[in-house]
């Protein structure tokens, strides 16, 4: 079967969110005498908002209504930095890639765990390029199932066989996976060995060539 659509993770592919989450994170943890550290966030990509506090609070027990102060407080501090956000922090190749996908007639969609990948895409000035938008608010069920990824290729009206996820995190390479999809995957082969297809980036990577290594996999 052919590509017809592609869905794109946000945080790390797309833009590198990651160091403004690290910021936030580091925040909330250095008020709270939490040791917190750049690798322990490494281990936070792809994660949702709730399951990252519980994983910076390492078995902390905490009531309900502190916990969601503190996910609020984290997120406030988060809005804080992407208002720094702006076009040039598209990341190298993702609007070049977007601008093929478009060309060729082929769909793109985002589905992007987070409750900020409007806002994310607004910034940068990539919103008119996506088709559909899947992000935290869409699903119940959060990567590495696969829901996100599903509900989008729904969006798109395309089937998984039909689309290729781009994802850097772990648990979002498995999401894909377990959905059918043929997955890129954006980083280290320890984070996204399990994708069919690797890349260090997306820079330089222009659309006929990625087909053509994706289509060793479908
Ligand atoms: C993912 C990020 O895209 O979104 C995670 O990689 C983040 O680090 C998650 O925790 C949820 O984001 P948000 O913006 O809803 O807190
Ligand atoms: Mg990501």
């Amino acid at each position: 079967m052919s590509i017809k659509g592609f869905i794109f993770d946000l945080d790390g592919v797309l833009t590198d969110t990651a160091e403004y989450h690290y910021r936030a994170w580091k925040r909330l943890a250095d008020e709270l005498g939490i040791p917190f550290t750049r690798e322990e966030n490494e281990a936070l990509r792809g994660i949702p908002r709730r399951e990252s506090l519980l994983m910076l609070l390492k078995g902390r027990i905490l009531p309900e209504a502190t916990l969601n102060e503190l996910m609020e407080r984290k997120n406030g501090y988060y809005l804080e930095y992407i208002r720094e956000i702006s076009p040039r922090d598209v990341l190298p190749g993702a609007r070049e890639l977007l601008s093929d996908i478009r060309a060729a007639g082929l769909k793109a969609a985002l589905g992007s765990a987070s409750k900020n990948a409007r806002e994310v895409i607004e910034r940068l000035g990539i919103a008119d390029l996506f088709d559909a938008v899947a992000d935290g608010y869409s699903v119940t069920r959060q990567k590495p199932a696969p829901d996100l990824f599903l509900h989008a290729a729904t969006l798109l009206d395309l089937s998984p066989a039909e689309c290729v996820v781009v994802e850097d995190a772990t648990a979002g390479v498995e999401a894909a996976l377990a959905g059918g999809f043929t997955v890129v995957g954006i980083g280290p082969a320890e984070r996204v060995g399990k994708a069919h297809v690797v890349l260090p980036t997306l820079a330089g990577v222009r659309l006929d060539d990625l087909l053509a290594q994706v289509a060793v996999h479908t």
